[in-house]
């Protein structure tokens, strides 16, 4: 079953590579994509690290001359995708893309291809890459850490790549509509309309967009004035743990120059998480950092803080308590809301299914500081969705059901470079 599996994530990874870089899905996502590529990176390595490499090389392709890697390159203006080049003003570019950006996974993707090969060959290709993670790392810290609190906002909901959580929900709900206009979906031609984001939220994304077209994607401007801004843990875990791989490839390179400003931008992460610690709950959620309110609900990002080296005991004991309740709650874990909270459902996207990627990057951490059993759980809980209902998008936690995209890449990717049982046996 696990090496059928493996071949499947394969063939799957080889058929959306559309020739050095790979596409989330056929039909729903035609271009790429930039979490997705550092994490689609990591499954090709698993049988090719060369086309590992590639697949950072083609994202970096498109970052902006302030530093910025976007979240979406379109490399061919494909109409079966909405919004295109036009909506986002920028298919004058030389290679259109949109406007921000999407969690920065591509450092650690980039550590483990170094780790596994260290050949001559190696060593150049992380000389060419370092300084663009460099540069990218801070456009972070300044255009998304404006005010240098420590955490990272988002300006969009795309930017935290967990579109409809319902964190965002209240931020949201203050962002002006009214010139939006009409537009056609094309998602909902693709996936079921209720495992996709609401009319609502599409209305909020599209204004959203326009406040950040129609300032030219200025990062102080955004920072200042874009009708949303909420510093998100997803996006600040990941970069804090991208910030500590990116200083071990410069320790690699002996890039010494580079050392004292990454370890500033950990340093000041190590504080400010603190900001995003909801007391109430228990948890780290979202803060909107216009009306200082946190998220309510707890989700699945709030278990990345070990991904990230975070292991305070304040924050590490509520987190885990969250967690076994959580996962007492559903049949497969980690659900990307809490079962509990009154928003969650369980096939609508970010409100509720289960997320290879997020249940890789949780395990990751959890099984760096310890937490073995929990990690084993999360990773075959895992197996049993991908065995059940295959490569999809995403999956719904009680029934285990496939949801969004089929064939897709980023879950084929995490399967190969670790949930696959034939990958732990060589592992173990
Ligand atoms: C959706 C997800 C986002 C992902 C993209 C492509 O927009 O929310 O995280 O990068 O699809 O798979």
């Amino acid at each position: 079953m696990s090496a059928d599996l493996d071949k499947i994530a394969i063939d799957i990874l080889q058929a959306n590579d559309l020739g050095g870089y790979t596409i989330p899905t056929k039909g729903l996502y035609p271009y790429q994509w930039n979490w997705d590529s550092a994490f689609v990176a990591q499954g090709f390595a698993t049988f090719d690290v060369n086309r590992g490499w590639q697949e950072i090389e083609t994202l970096l392709q498109g970052q902006w001359d302030d530093g910025m890697v976007p979240h979406i390159l379109f490399r061919k203006d494909d109409p079966t995708y909405f919004p295109g080049p036009s909506v986002w003003g920028t298919q004058n570019r030389a290679l259109p893309s949109s406007g921000h950006s999407q969690p920065p996974v591509a450092a650690s993707t980039v550590r483990l291809l170094f780790e596994k090969d260290q050949s001559a060959t190696s060593v150049e290709r992380l000389r060419v890459v370092f300084p663009k993670l460099l540069a990218w790392h801070r456009w972070y810290h300044t255009a998304r850490d404006f005010d240098g609190r420590g955490v990272i906002a988002v300006m969009h909901p795309w930017e935290s790549g967990r579109d409809n959580l319902p964190d965002w929900d209240g931020p949201a709900a203050r962002v002006d509509t009214s010139g939006v206009g009409d537009y056609v979906r094309k998602d909902t031609s693709f996936v079921n309309a209720d495992m996709r984001p609401r009319k609502t939220d599409y209305d909020r994304y599209l204004a959203i967009l326009q406040f950040g077209r129609e300032c030219n994607w200025d990062a102080e401007k955004i920072a200042r004035d874009a009708p949303f801004y909420v510093a998100d843990p997803g996006v600040t875990f990941i970069q804090l743990r991208a910030d500590r791989d990116l200083l071990a490839l410069a320790h690699a390179l002996a890039e010494t120059a580079a050392l004292p400003e990454i370890e500033e931008w950990i340093a000041r992460a190590e504080q400010g998480i603190d900001l995003l610690w909801n007391p109430d709950l228990g948890a780290f959620t979202t803060l909107d950092l216009r009306s200082g309110a946190h998220g309510e609900g707890v989700s699945s990002a709030s278990f990345l803080a070990p991904y990230a080296g975070i292991t305070t005991a304040k924050y590490l004991e509520p987190t885990l308590a969250h967690f076994d309740r959580i996962m007492s709650k559903v049949t497969y874990g980690v659900p990307s809301y809490d079962p509990d909270h009154p928003a969650f459902e369980s096939m609508r996207y970010w409100r509720g299914p289960v997320w290879g990627i997020l249940n890789y990057m949780i395990a990751t951490g959890f099984a760096e500081i310890g937490e073995t059993e929990r990690a084993e759980r999360i990773r075959k809980d895992t197996v049993a969705l991908i065995e059940k209902s295959g490569f999809a998008e995403y999956f719904d936690p009680i029934s285990g059901q496939g949801a969004g995209g089929n064939s897709f890449s980023w879950t084929s990717a995490i399967w190969l470079n670790w949930a696959s049982p034939s990958r732990h046996q060589q592992a173990a």
